[in-house]
């Protein structure tokens, strides 16, 4: 079983790396094996819409996402963190997350999604609601905690003095290994669900 995990900060030892941290550590203890993807500090460019993907199979710029792009198809869960950044999620991150998403044709289905965000004060769960509609999008199921998976602290290392966001990180993490292990349990005895031929209606006359 194995979770890879994003850090959308430009910062290696900032504090979403310590919200990571502080997800792997359960992870660990759970057997569950974990790779952490430092995203936020490459010079990652947009989505440019060519189509190129869907010929080529990967996208047509050849960095870090058709690098994760294997590694988002072996894992069970995936964890995507980011700072936030003017109420939104860091821009490189978002950027990664479209490529990713929209170049990959495999099935995402019943792979366990968390976003964890990551702020000095304000603007986390518009961030939050922004990076888990990558997973609902996708038929990936939405793990929670027992509040919103938001970590506070400004300066690198400061966030790990906000015990109630660290606390509801490894609840987080927790709720995560159940519902793997019980999606394994389930598509063992039941098989994924159903997929009907996609139906595309543009908002167009
Ligand atoms: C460009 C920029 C914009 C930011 N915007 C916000 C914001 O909207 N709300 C907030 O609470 N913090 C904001 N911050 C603060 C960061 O979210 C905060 O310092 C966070 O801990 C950084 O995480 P890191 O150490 O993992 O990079 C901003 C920081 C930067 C650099």
């Amino acid at each position: 079983m194995k979770v890879l995990m994003l850090n959308g900060s430009p910062r290696e030892n900032g504090n979403t790396a310590a919200a990571l941290a502080e997800m792997k550590k359960i992870f660990e203890e759970n057997g569950v094996e974990t790779e952490i993807i430092q995203v936020g500090n490459k010079p990652i460019r947009g989505c440019i819409a060519c189509g190129g993907c869907a010929k080529k199979g990967a996208c047509v710029f050849d960095d870090l996402v058709n690098e994760t792009a294997p590694k988002f198809e072996a894992c069970d869960g995936l964890v995507v963190a980011s700072p936030v950044y003017y109420a939104s999620a860091n821009a490189t991150l978002v950027a990664f997350l479209d490529r990713l998403f929209y170049s990959t044709r495999f099935d995402k289905r019943m792979k366990v999604g968390a976003s964890v965000v990551v702020a000095r004060r304000a603007g986390t769960t518009a961030t939050f609601d922004e990076l888990n509609k990558f997973f609902t999008i996708s038929g990936m199921p939405v793990a929670s905690s027992h509040y919103w998976n938001e970590l506070h602290g400004r300066a690198p290392g400061e966030a790990v003095r906000d015990e109630e966001g660290l606390q509801s990180l490894r609840t987080l993490a927790r709720n995560m290994v159940f519902l793997m292990k019980s999606i394994a349990l389930g598509r063992e005895a039941y098989g994924l669900p159903e997929v009907e031929p996609r139906v595309f209606t543009n908002f167009i006359r």
